[in-house]
Protein backbone atom coordinates (compact mmCIF):
# COMPACT_ATOMS: atom_id res chain seq x y z
CA UNK A 1 0.00 0.00 0.00
CA UNK A 2 1.50 3.41 -0.66
CA UNK A 3 2.05 6.12 2.06
CA UNK A 4 -1.36 8.16 0.70
CA UNK A 5 -3.29 5.12 0.92
CA UNK A 6 -2.10 4.51 4.58
CA UNK A 7 -2.92 7.98 5.76
CA UNK A 8 -6.15 8.08 3.93
CA UNK A 9 -7.55 4.63 5.80
CA UNK A 10 -5.56 6.97 8.66
CA UNK A 11 -8.15 9.67 7.91
CA UNK A 12 -11.06 7.35 7.19
CA UNK A 13 -10.63 5.73 10.67
CA UNK A 14 -10.35 9.28 12.57
CA UNK A 15 -13.60 10.07 11.22
CA UNK A 16 -15.42 7.61 12.64
CA UNK A 17 -14.46 9.02 15.88
CA UNK A 18 -16.28 11.69 14.95
CA UNK A 19 -19.20 10.09 16.07
CA UNK A 20 -18.56 9.63 19.77
CA UNK A 21 -18.34 13.02 20.30
CA UNK A 22 -21.70 12.52 22.20
CA UNK A 23 -20.17 9.97 24.32
CA UNK A 24 -17.87 12.32 25.67
CA UNK A 25 -19.06 13.87 29.31
CA UNK A 26 -20.22 17.99 28.45
CA UNK A 27 -17.22 19.56 29.91
CA UNK A 28 -14.25 17.35 27.83
CA UNK A 29 -16.23 17.69 24.58
CA UNK A 30 -14.65 20.94 23.89
CA UNK A 31 -10.75 19.06 24.21
CA UNK A 32 -12.01 15.73 22.60
CA UNK A 33 -13.21 17.80 19.19
CA UNK A 34 -10.09 19.88 19.31
CA UNK A 35 -7.67 17.25 19.48
CA UNK A 36 -9.87 15.44 17.26
CA UNK A 37 -9.42 18.41 14.47
CA UNK A 38 -6.08 18.68 15.17
CA UNK A 39 -4.79 14.83 14.29
CA UNK A 40 -7.44 15.55 11.18
CA UNK A 41 -5.39 18.28 9.71
CA UNK A 42 -1.93 16.87 10.82
CA UNK A 43 -3.10 13.46 8.35
CA UNK A 44 -4.72 16.42 5.62
CA UNK A 45 -1.13 17.68 5.33
CA UNK A 46 0.96 14.17 5.46
CA UNK A 47 -1.54 13.55 2.90
CA UNK A 48 -0.65 16.40 0.81
CA UNK A 49 2.67 16.11 1.55
CA UNK A 50 2.85 12.49 0.57
CA UNK A 51 1.28 13.41 -2.93
CA UNK A 52 3.65 15.76 -3.58
CA UNK A 53 6.46 13.64 -2.69
CA UNK A 54 4.85 10.70 -4.99
CA UNK A 55 4.35 13.44 -8.29
CA UNK A 56 8.26 14.24 -7.82
CA UNK A 57 8.76 10.85 -8.25
CA UNK A 58 7.09 10.54 -10.82
CA UNK A 59 8.77 13.66 -12.52
CA UNK A 60 12.41 12.98 -11.83
CA UNK A 61 11.78 9.19 -13.42
CA UNK A 62 10.40 11.51 -16.87
CA UNK A 63 12.94 13.73 -18.33
CA UNK A 64 11.72 14.71 -21.57
CA UNK A 65 14.42 16.80 -23.05
CA UNK A 66 16.94 13.39 -22.70
CA UNK A 67 17.87 11.54 -25.69
CA UNK A 68 16.90 8.60 -26.36
CA UNK A 69 17.88 5.67 -24.15
CA UNK A 70 18.88 7.76 -20.96
CA UNK A 71 15.37 7.17 -19.04
CA UNK A 72 15.67 3.77 -19.28
CA UNK A 73 17.81 0.78 -18.94
CA UNK A 74 18.19 -0.95 -22.11
CA UNK A 75 18.17 -3.93 -22.71
CA UNK A 76 21.94 -5.93 -23.71
CA UNK A 77 19.97 -6.85 -27.36
CA UNK A 78 16.86 -6.14 -28.88
CA UNK A 79 15.61 -5.80 -32.36
CA UNK A 80 14.13 -3.04 -34.30
CA UNK A 81 11.31 -4.02 -36.41
CA UNK A 82 12.21 -2.68 -39.83
CA UNK A 83 9.01 -1.51 -41.89
CA UNK A 84 8.50 -1.66 -45.59
CA UNK A 85 6.12 -1.22 -48.44
CA UNK A 86 2.57 -2.88 -48.61
CA UNK A 87 2.72 -5.67 -51.05
CA UNK A 88 0.12 -3.99 -53.10
CA UNK A 89 2.20 -0.83 -53.09
CA UNK A 90 4.92 -2.95 -54.54
CA UNK A 91 3.02 -4.67 -57.29
CA UNK A 92 1.11 -1.16 -58.18
CA UNK A 93 4.69 -0.22 -59.04
CA UNK A 94 5.60 -3.17 -61.35
CA UNK A 95 2.38 -2.17 -62.92
CA UNK A 96 2.54 0.55 -64.16
CA UNK A 97 6.28 0.37 -64.73
CA UNK A 98 5.45 -2.57 -67.53
CA UNK A 99 2.94 0.17 -68.75
CA UNK A 100 5.41 2.28 -68.68
CA UNK A 101 7.97 1.01 -70.65
CA UNK A 102 5.08 0.52 -73.28
CA UNK A 103 4.54 4.18 -73.29
CA UNK A 104 2.05 5.17 -71.23
CA UNK A 105 1.29 7.93 -69.00
CA UNK A 106 0.47 7.06 -65.32
CA UNK A 107 -2.35 9.59 -63.52
CA UNK A 108 -3.47 8.59 -59.67
CA UNK A 109 -7.07 8.42 -59.33
CA UNK A 110 -9.01 10.47 -56.54
CA UNK A 111 -10.09 8.83 -53.23
CA UNK A 112 -13.26 11.54 -53.57
CA UNK A 113 -15.19 12.14 -56.79
CA UNK A 114 -18.73 13.12 -57.81
CA UNK A 115 -21.77 12.00 -59.21
CA UNK A 116 -21.06 13.28 -62.71
CA UNK A 117 -16.95 11.47 -62.87
CA UNK A 118 -18.47 8.28 -61.50
CA UNK A 119 -22.08 7.98 -63.17
CA UNK A 120 -23.00 10.42 -65.83
CA UNK A 121 -19.57 11.28 -67.76
CA UNK A 122 -19.50 7.29 -68.27
CA UNK A 123 -22.29 7.00 -70.36
CA UNK A 124 -24.74 5.70 -67.13
CA UNK A 125 -28.42 6.84 -68.21
CA UNK A 126 -30.07 8.14 -65.56
CA UNK A 127 -32.26 6.03 -63.64
CA UNK A 128 -30.63 3.10 -65.43
CA UNK A 129 -30.23 -0.15 -63.57
CA UNK A 130 -26.31 -0.43 -64.28
CA UNK A 131 -25.78 2.05 -61.69
CA UNK A 132 -26.84 0.02 -59.08
CA UNK A 133 -23.86 -2.36 -59.65
CA UNK A 134 -21.74 0.26 -58.55
CA UNK A 135 -23.72 1.67 -55.50
CA UNK A 136 -21.21 2.77 -53.26
CA UNK A 137 -20.88 4.88 -50.36
CA UNK A 138 -21.41 8.54 -49.99
CA UNK A 139 -20.72 11.59 -47.90
CA UNK A 140 -23.03 13.15 -46.26
CA UNK A 141 -22.52 16.54 -48.89
CA UNK A 142 -22.86 14.10 -51.87
CA UNK A 143 -19.16 12.72 -52.83
CA UNK A 144 -18.62 9.78 -53.91
CA UNK A 145 -15.59 7.59 -53.02
CA UNK A 146 -15.04 6.12 -56.27
CA UNK A 147 -16.54 2.38 -57.05
CA UNK A 148 -14.06 2.25 -60.02
CA UNK A 149 -10.88 4.07 -61.59
CA UNK A 150 -13.25 4.71 -64.13
CA UNK A 151 -14.22 7.83 -62.87
CA UNK A 152 -11.07 9.29 -63.94
CA UNK A 153 -11.50 8.38 -67.84
CA UNK A 154 -13.21 12.06 -68.47
CA UNK A 155 -10.19 13.94 -66.94
CA UNK A 156 -8.10 11.46 -68.66
CA UNK A 157 -9.91 12.01 -71.64
CA UNK A 158 -10.03 16.15 -71.61
CA UNK A 159 -6.68 16.35 -69.83
CA UNK A 160 -4.78 14.94 -73.30
CA UNK A 161 -6.64 15.96 -75.93
CA UNK A 162 -4.46 18.22 -77.43
CA UNK A 163 -2.49 15.28 -77.89
CA UNK A 164 -4.78 13.79 -80.59
CA UNK A 165 -4.28 17.20 -82.82
CA UNK A 166 -1.22 17.03 -82.85
CA UNK A 167 -1.51 13.61 -84.20
CA UNK A 168 -0.18 11.88 -81.08
CA UNK A 169 -2.11 9.29 -79.62
CA UNK A 170 -3.57 9.61 -75.92
CA UNK A 171 -2.05 6.48 -73.53
CA UNK A 172 -2.55 6.44 -70.03
CA UNK A 173 -2.85 3.89 -67.30
CA UNK A 174 -4.71 5.28 -63.75
CA UNK A 175 -3.88 3.42 -60.21
CA UNK A 176 -6.38 3.87 -57.78
CA UNK A 177 -8.21 2.80 -54.47
CA UNK A 178 -11.64 2.18 -55.09
CA UNK A 179 -14.58 1.44 -52.54
CA UNK A 180 -17.63 -0.78 -52.86
CA UNK A 181 -20.30 -1.19 -50.35
CA UNK A 182 -19.65 -4.92 -50.39
CA UNK A 183 -20.54 -7.91 -47.53
CA UNK A 184 -16.68 -8.43 -46.85
CA UNK A 185 -15.53 -12.58 -47.59
CA UNK A 186 -12.56 -14.42 -48.60
CA UNK A 187 -13.18 -12.59 -52.33
CA UNK A 188 -14.43 -9.28 -51.82
CA UNK A 189 -13.57 -6.90 -50.18
CA UNK A 190 -15.13 -2.98 -49.35
CA UNK A 191 -11.68 -1.43 -50.68
CA UNK A 192 -9.41 -2.04 -53.15
CA UNK A 193 -7.38 -1.11 -56.39
CA UNK A 194 -7.99 -1.15 -59.34
CA UNK A 195 -5.78 0.01 -62.42
CA UNK A 196 -7.47 1.43 -65.77
CA UNK A 197 -6.26 1.76 -69.17
CA UNK A 198 -7.06 4.48 -71.53
CA UNK A 199 -5.85 4.69 -75.13
CA UNK A 200 -7.47 6.95 -77.88
CA UNK A 201 -6.18 7.47 -81.48
CA UNK A 202 -7.53 7.70 -85.35
CA UNK A 203 -6.54 4.20 -85.85
CA UNK A 204 -6.38 1.70 -83.57
CA UNK A 205 -8.40 -1.17 -82.64
CA UNK A 206 -9.65 -4.06 -80.52
CA UNK A 207 -6.79 -6.23 -81.87
CA UNK A 208 -4.63 -3.57 -80.36
CA UNK A 209 -6.55 -3.80 -76.79
CA UNK A 210 -5.90 -7.36 -76.56
CA UNK A 211 -2.28 -7.44 -77.89
CA UNK A 212 -1.61 -4.55 -75.56
CA UNK A 213 -3.43 -6.52 -72.60
CA UNK A 214 -1.89 -10.07 -73.26
CA UNK A 215 1.62 -8.25 -73.47
CA UNK A 216 0.46 -6.91 -69.88
CA UNK A 217 -0.38 -10.15 -67.78
CA UNK A 218 2.30 -11.87 -70.02
CA UNK A 219 5.14 -9.22 -68.05
CA UNK A 220 3.32 -9.34 -64.85
CA UNK A 221 3.61 -13.04 -64.35
CA UNK A 222 6.74 -13.46 -66.24
CA UNK A 223 5.56 -16.30 -69.30
CA UNK A 224 3.41 -16.89 -71.81
CA UNK A 225 -0.38 -17.36 -71.31
CA UNK A 226 -3.71 -18.16 -72.59
CA UNK A 227 -6.19 -15.34 -73.24
CA UNK A 228 -9.48 -15.37 -73.52
CA UNK A 229 -12.83 -12.77 -73.74
CA UNK A 230 -16.22 -12.86 -73.48
CA UNK A 231 -19.22 -10.75 -74.15
CA UNK A 232 -19.50 -8.28 -71.41
CA UNK A 233 -21.73 -5.38 -70.64
CA UNK A 234 -20.38 -1.62 -69.75
CA UNK A 235 -22.34 1.95 -70.22
CA UNK A 236 -19.14 3.06 -71.35
CA UNK A 237 -17.74 0.53 -73.61
CA UNK A 238 -19.68 -0.72 -76.97
CA UNK A 239 -18.71 -3.54 -77.88
CA UNK A 240 -17.57 -4.70 -74.26
CA UNK A 241 -15.47 -7.86 -72.97
CA UNK A 242 -14.45 -9.41 -69.84
CA UNK A 243 -10.47 -10.55 -70.35
CA UNK A 244 -9.26 -13.46 -69.05
CA UNK A 245 -6.51 -15.39 -68.77
CA UNK A 246 -5.66 -19.48 -68.55
CA UNK A 247 -4.49 -19.89 -64.85
CA UNK A 248 -0.81 -20.69 -65.54
CA UNK A 249 0.54 -24.06 -64.30
CA UNK A 250 3.12 -22.90 -61.93
CA UNK A 251 0.37 -20.89 -60.10
CA UNK A 252 -1.49 -23.74 -59.74
CA UNK A 253 -3.68 -23.75 -62.57
CA UNK A 254 -5.20 -26.83 -64.88
CA UNK A 255 -5.68 -26.62 -68.06
CA UNK A 256 -9.07 -24.64 -69.19
CA UNK A 257 -8.87 -22.72 -65.73
CA UNK A 258 -9.51 -19.16 -66.72
CA UNK A 259 -9.76 -16.61 -64.43
CA UNK A 260 -11.47 -12.94 -65.46
CA UNK A 261 -8.66 -10.44 -65.03
CA UNK A 262 -10.63 -7.58 -66.33
CA UNK A 263 -13.44 -5.65 -67.85
CA UNK A 264 -12.50 -3.59 -71.33
CA UNK A 265 -13.84 -2.56 -74.43
CA UNK A 266 -13.92 0.32 -77.25
CA UNK A 267 -14.99 3.58 -75.55
CA UNK A 268 -18.58 4.79 -76.41
CA UNK A 269 -18.45 7.51 -78.93
CA UNK A 270 -20.85 9.39 -75.85
CA UNK A 271 -17.82 9.31 -73.37
CA UNK A 272 -15.46 10.41 -76.33
CA UNK A 273 -18.26 13.39 -77.59
CA UNK A 274 -18.48 14.32 -73.66
CA UNK A 275 -14.63 14.71 -73.87
CA UNK A 276 -15.11 17.05 -76.24
CA UNK A 277 -13.70 14.12 -78.97
CA UNK A 278 -15.00 13.70 -82.20
CA UNK A 279 -15.86 10.01 -82.28
CA UNK A 280 -16.13 10.52 -86.24
CA UNK A 281 -12.56 10.18 -86.15
CA UNK A 282 -10.99 9.11 -83.08
CA UNK A 283 -11.41 5.50 -81.63
CA UNK A 284 -10.59 4.04 -78.12
CA UNK A 285 -10.31 1.66 -75.96
CA UNK A 286 -10.34 1.21 -72.15
CA UNK A 287 -9.96 -1.64 -69.46
CA UNK A 288 -10.36 -1.68 -65.58
CA UNK A 289 -9.21 -4.55 -63.40
CA UNK A 290 -8.47 -4.88 -59.74
CA UNK A 291 -4.97 -5.32 -58.53
CA UNK A 292 -5.91 -7.36 -55.46
CA UNK A 293 -7.13 -9.87 -57.61
CA UNK A 294 -3.33 -9.95 -60.41
CA UNK A 295 -1.13 -10.18 -56.98
CA UNK A 296 -3.43 -12.49 -54.93
CA UNK A 297 -3.04 -14.94 -58.33
CA UNK A 298 0.75 -14.42 -57.99
CA UNK A 299 1.45 -15.46 -54.09
CA UNK A 300 -1.50 -17.81 -54.18
CA UNK A 301 -3.09 -16.03 -51.29
CA UNK A 302 -6.58 -17.40 -50.46
CA UNK A 303 -7.77 -14.43 -49.31
CA UNK A 304 -8.25 -11.27 -49.72
CA UNK A 305 -8.76 -9.33 -46.50
CA UNK A 306 -5.48 -9.87 -46.00
CA UNK A 307 -4.58 -6.75 -47.41
CA UNK A 308 -6.52 -4.39 -45.53
CA UNK A 309 -6.03 -6.31 -41.86
CA UNK A 310 -2.48 -4.89 -40.94
CA UNK A 311 -1.20 -8.24 -39.89
CA UNK A 312 2.55 -7.66 -39.49
CA UNK A 313 3.03 -11.24 -39.59
CA UNK A 314 1.38 -11.41 -43.22
CA UNK A 315 3.04 -8.21 -44.23
CA UNK A 316 7.06 -8.91 -43.47
CA UNK A 317 6.50 -12.15 -45.82
CA UNK A 318 6.80 -9.78 -48.56
CA UNK A 319 9.59 -7.54 -47.31
N1 LIG B 1 -14.87 -0.10 -64.34
C1 LIG B 1 -15.27 -1.47 -64.59
C2 LIG B 1 -15.49 -2.16 -63.24
O1 LIG B 1 -14.87 -1.81 -62.28
C3 LIG B 1 -14.23 -2.18 -65.38
C4 LIG B 1 -14.08 -1.63 -66.76
C5 LIG B 1 -14.80 -2.17 -67.80
C6 LIG B 1 -13.23 -0.56 -67.03
C7 LIG B 1 -14.69 -1.70 -69.08
C8 LIG B 1 -13.11 -0.07 -68.32
C9 LIG B 1 -13.84 -0.65 -69.35
O2 LIG B 1 -12.31 0.93 -68.63
O3 LIG B 1 -13.69 -0.18 -70.61
O4 LIG B 1 -16.29 -3.05 -63.18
Amino acid sequence: MSEVEKLKQELKALNLEYAKIREVPAEKRGEFGRDLNAKKLAILDAIRQAEEAELNVAVEAIDITAPCGVNEKMPETFSVFQGSLHPLMTELDRVTKIYQLMGFDVVESRQLDDEFHMFDSLNFAKEHPARDGYDTFRTEEGFIPPAHTSTMQHRVLKMYREKLTRGEEIAVVVPGRVYRNEDVDATHEHTFYQCEGVYVSKTCTMGDMLGILREFFEKYYEQKLNIRTQPGYFPFTEPSLEFMIEKPKSLGGKKGDFLEMLGCGMIHPNVLKMAGIDPEVYHGFAWGGGIDRLVMLKYGLKDVRYFESGDLNFLSEFK
